[in-house]
């Protein structure tokens, strides 16, 4: 197997984790949270940085989604598997691998946003740093405009459980 060459190794990815974890620990200060986590690639990131939150008064839930085949965007987003729970008047948290071209984070945002939910943030691990009109609220990196692997990432449903965050060779 090739693997991937290195962007973001699994030190600098836990360290920022860590880092978000804390912001967002301060910023709802001891109030309920319920972190939604796009599936399939947000998997990795969620239960890392969920760790790092207060068990008291954070949730999990799960939405599935997909847009790309191969290393291209179909430019359509195909739900899945809704949330379960009601989050009507919660702070919810969305919790997504990568911002691309925006599509899939703002369909999820409108999705989400029509369960009345009394605070929707976003927390994305990476930005390829296209879309402006969207405001991410927690930022872990900015990376080039890549197709990366790794940390939830995939590439044809291959290598989200490499620890790190890397390109591939072709
Ligand atoms: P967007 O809708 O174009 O912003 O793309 C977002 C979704 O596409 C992410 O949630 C990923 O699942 C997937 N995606 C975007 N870029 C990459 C990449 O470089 N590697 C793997 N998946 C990606
Ligand atoms: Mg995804």
């Amino acid at each position: 197997m090739i693997l991937p060459e290195v962007l973001l190794s699994e030190e600098q990815i836990l360290k920022r984790v860590a880092e978000l974890g804390k912001q967002i620990k301060d910023d709802y200060n001891g109030q309920e949270l319920v972190l939604i986590c796009a599936l399939r690639g947000g998997v990795i990131f969620m239960a890392d940085l969920a760790r790092q939150l207060d068990p008291l008064t954070t949730q999990l839930e799960f939405i599935k989604v997909s847009s790309y085949q191969g290393q291209e965007s179909t430019g359509k987003l195909v739900f899945s598997g809704d949330i379960a729970m009601d989050i009507e008047g919660l702070n919810v948290l969305l919790v997504e691998d990568i911002i691309d071209t925006g599509l899939t984070i703002d369909l999820l945002i409108k999705h989400i946003m029509a369960k009345k939910p009394k605070d929707l943030k976003v927390c994305a691990l990476l930005n390829k740093n296209k879309v402006k009109h969207i405001k991410i609220d927690y930022n872990g990196f900015d990376i080039p405009n890549n197709f990366v692997v790794g940390y939830g990432l995939d590439y044809n449903g291959k290598y989200r459980n490499l620890p790190y965050v890397g390109t591939l060779p072709y």
